[in-house]
């Protein structure tokens, strides 16, 4: 018995583009809800800030928007807000916050070699929720790190129609490939990398790359399903909204392309405003 007759309304948070892997999945599963999906652009890279910086942020800007808005769950699609924000958010919000975080464990179960990559920012890689994961999940492989700051960028200027340089890139993993065993299975564990998987498979042509988005679509479901009927028609027919905290003509450039994800409509986030 789905105890709410409406259209559940869900936001989508990263830093950059990079979560827009994460509300694909989510959007493919459930094309009739409501949602939002909201960057940080201003403070993008999150890779490269410290833990207490983003755990104030990102609770402001997810406190922002729940003042305009009734959230019925929100996505942290950003493994490096996610591996620290999470236990913050959830103390502090009464709706459902679901993280990203790299996907070691199934990583481990398709392995063949027993040798598996994490692709990720540097805070990622460092963070201790990475490495309890790892404790935890992959004892019998051998887990090489690679904490990289530019993948991010490069993936966000290929949204913007910049060629990926595969020389830059195969410099950038050099590091792995130098190496005996080279990893088969390789964990995109932040959600800027899908959008590059086809270069990366180029520099590993034999690897299998996993990343989190149909499992967060999967999650998303079925906390949602709980309450709501997902398969009615928005009722509501409300427009999905992208926004940002900083307007620029990136942006501008960008919101002509996210329509394809119908995101039709654009909003400034300005959190230093109640
Ligand atoms: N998309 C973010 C993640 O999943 C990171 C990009 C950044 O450094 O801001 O980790």
């Amino acid at each position: 018995m789905k105890i709410k007759n409406t259209t559940p309304t869900v936001l989508v948070f990263d830093s950059g583009i990079g979560g827009l892997s994460v509300y694909d999945a989510i959007y493919k599963k459930m094309p009739n809800l409501h949602y939002i999906y909201a960057f940080d652009n201003e403070m993008f890279p999150y890779g490269d800030k410290s833990s207490e910086f983003l755990i104030d942020r990102v609770t402001s800007i997810i406190g922002h928007i729940s003042k305009h808005y009734l959230i019925d769950i929100a996505v942290i699609a950003c493994n490096t807000a996610s591996t620290i924000c999470l236990p913050s958010l959830r103390s502090q919000f009464s709706f459902p916050i679901v993280g990203v975080v790299p996907a070691i464990k199934p990583a481990c179960q398709i392995t063949q070699n027993k040798c598996i990559g994490l692709l990720a920012t540097k805070a990622t890689i460092e963070r201790a929720y990475t490495t309890n994961l790892i404790q935890e999940f992959a004892t019998d492989c051998t887990v090489k790190l690679l904490g990289l700051s530019e993948l991010a960028f490069i993936a966000e200027n290929k949204l913007q129609g910049v060629t990926v340089d595969i020389n830059q890139l195969q410099t950038l993993l050099a590091p792995w490939l130098s190496e005996p065993v080279i990893p088969d299975t390789i964990v995109l564990g932040c959600t800027h990398y899908p959008f590059i998987k086809e270069e990366l498979q180029i520099i590993f042509p034999n690897a299998t790359f996993i990343d989190s988005g149909n499992a967060i679509a999967t999650r998303v479901y079925n906390l949602l399903n709980e309450q709501f009927d997902l398969n009615a028609e928005n009722k509501s027919a409300k427009e999905n909204i992208v926004m940002s905290t900083n307007y620029n003509q990136y942006v501008e450039k960008l919101t002509d392309k996210l329509t394809k994800y119908k995101l039709n409509k654009y909003q400034y986030i300005n959190i230093y405003r109640v």
